[in-house]
């Protein structure tokens, strides 16, 4: 039997594989609260209008109630012949109505209805990616004021730099996931323009008010032109691209906390609960979850990179190529709010193990720029002959197998004899982390007082 919504011209019904390949019901359902939305919105403006009448708008949202909750509980049965969310929502809607339903569609196509519904999706979904980056903000950033003055190594190629306090080191995340959230926000402000009312791509001739209906579903405004409306998926590029710059983030932070509880680090020890053990070696505590985040950044990239090639080249207006957005779109943005739900449990939960940091802090000579600056600063030398005399002490330490304060004041002083001993107050890495003032340093009076900014701005967010 040809189809009963678009088969007027068509003698026979689709193949089997033609069904597999076109039907887009089994992921398109989670469209449901959106789909039934918009049609109520564009009923409610077509009776206003005088498009058609009170009563048949009023049967019409009635119906488009009953199959609401019919979906909810579980009652509505989805069909592959009728390919997608919006003709199974069509077709129920005339079992229950009758031939009333037949006008929901005066004025609108598939192709604007699927654009609105799936915007609508995406706003739903970044409006939840907001509030889930401000949770992991709000967990790091009160792990950073617990940890203001605790020291770690800070690393540059992953080799010990310079002390840092393992507070400063979170802090560096929230300013990323802060990125990430205004990213979020912008993206969304963008997006919020509804397609309704393009029709099939040239607008319609009915006396449509686009306005009402882009009002009544929270758009901003009705998109200015009916051909872009129809056929331009970057909102959702773009909110998978602002979900693969968080993942990569997010990445970045998995990885060091994989780095962090292995037993050669021992910096962090993870919670049981967000760990899993081995098989068959009864001492492992593996880090799964973390990398799991890291993982997901892989899946999360594929769907933008799918998205981007679907779209290459496609002419104006809609194709059906289209269609294969929307499970990449719920593919990616469901990894990226797991990986956020898990990293922000992973931060609450964990527990820095504060005398192996700082003594790791201490090690790899992590505080030859502080003896440098001493050079510098107590008497005068210019800061690339410090360097030099610096990296001639260092030398002797490695020689000697021993931590830079270890070396002797004598055998300083035979690489620059007017060194004192006042050079060994500046070799701990406390001192070293103090005296790291400058505006956005290490500093434990700086990172408590940028911890506790961030806790009053997300607490108002
Ligand atoms: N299921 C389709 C999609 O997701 C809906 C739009 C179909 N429009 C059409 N002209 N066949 O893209």
């Amino acid at each position: 039997m040809s189809n009963r919504m678009w088969g007027g011209r068509f003698a026979e019904g689709p193949d089997a594989i033609m069904e597999e390949i076109n039907a887009s019901i089994d992921y398109d359902r989670k469209l449901y609260r959106q789909d039934i939305a918009g049609s109520k919105a564009h009923v409610a403006m077509l009776a206003a209008q005088g498009i058609v009448t009170a009563d048949d708008a009023a049967t019409i949202t009635q119906g488009l109630d009953t199959i609401l909750s019919e979906i909810e509980a579980g009652e509505f049965t989805f069909s592959r012949a009728l390919e997608d969310i919006h003709m199974n929502i069509e077709a129920r809607l005339a079992e229950l109505v009758g031939p009333a339903a037949g006008r929901l569609h005066t004025a609108r196509s598939r192709n604007d209805q699927v654009a609105t519904d799936f915007r609508l999706w995406v706003r739903d979904t970044m409006d939840t990616l907001e509030e889930q980056l401000t949770e992991l903000m709000q967990a790091l950033a009160e792990r950073a004021d617990q940890h203001a003055g605790d020291v770690m190594p800070g690393f540059t190629h992953l080799q010990s730099a310079q002390p840092v306090t393992f507070g400063h080191h979170l802090l560096a995340y929230v300013e990323m996931f802060s990125r990430d959230r205004s990213r979020v926000r912008d993206a969304r402000k963008r997006m919020n323009e509804c397609p309704l009312g393009s029709a099939a791509l040239a607008g319609t001739s009915f006396p449509i008010d686009r306005k009402a209906t882009a009002s009544a579903l929270g758009f901003d405004r009705p998109m200015a032109n009916s051909l872009d409306g129809v056929s331009d998926r970057d909102f959702i590029i773009e909110a998978l691209a602002d979900a693969s710059i968080c993942a990569m983030h997010l990445s970045r932070l998995a990885e060091e906390i994989v780095i962090w509880c292995s037993a050669q680090f021992g910096f962090i020890k993870l919670s049981d609960k967000f760990s899993t053990g081995s098989s068959i070696m009864p001492q492992k505590k593996n880090p799964d979850a973390a990398e799991l985040v890291r993982a997901k950044t892989g899946r999360i990239y594929g769907s933008l990179q799918a998205l981007l090639v679907m779209m290459k080249g496609l002419p104006l207006a809609y194709s059906k190529d289209m269609q294969e957005d929307k499970e990449q779109a719920f593919d990616g943005l469901a990894s990226i709010s797991l990986a956020l739900a898990a990293m922000t449990g992973m931060v609450r939960d964990l527990e820095p193990v504060t005398k192996t940091m700082k003594k790791a802090a201490g090690s790899g000579y992590s505080t030859a720029t502080d003896l440098a600056d001493w050079l510098v600063r107590v008497l005068g030398m210019p800061f690339r002959n410090a360097h030099h005399v610096t990296g001639r002490i260092v030398a002797i330490a490695v020689e000697q197998g021993i931590e830079l304060h270890k070396v002797s004041l004598a055998e300083m002083q035979a690489v620059e004899p007017k060194i004192t001993d006042e050079i060994f107050s500046v070799l701990s890495v406390d001192k070293s982390v103090r005296s790291r003032t400058s505006y956005g340093g290490t500093s434990p009076v700086n990172v408590r007082k940028q911890a506790r900014r961030w806790l009053k701005d997300l607490a108002k967010a």
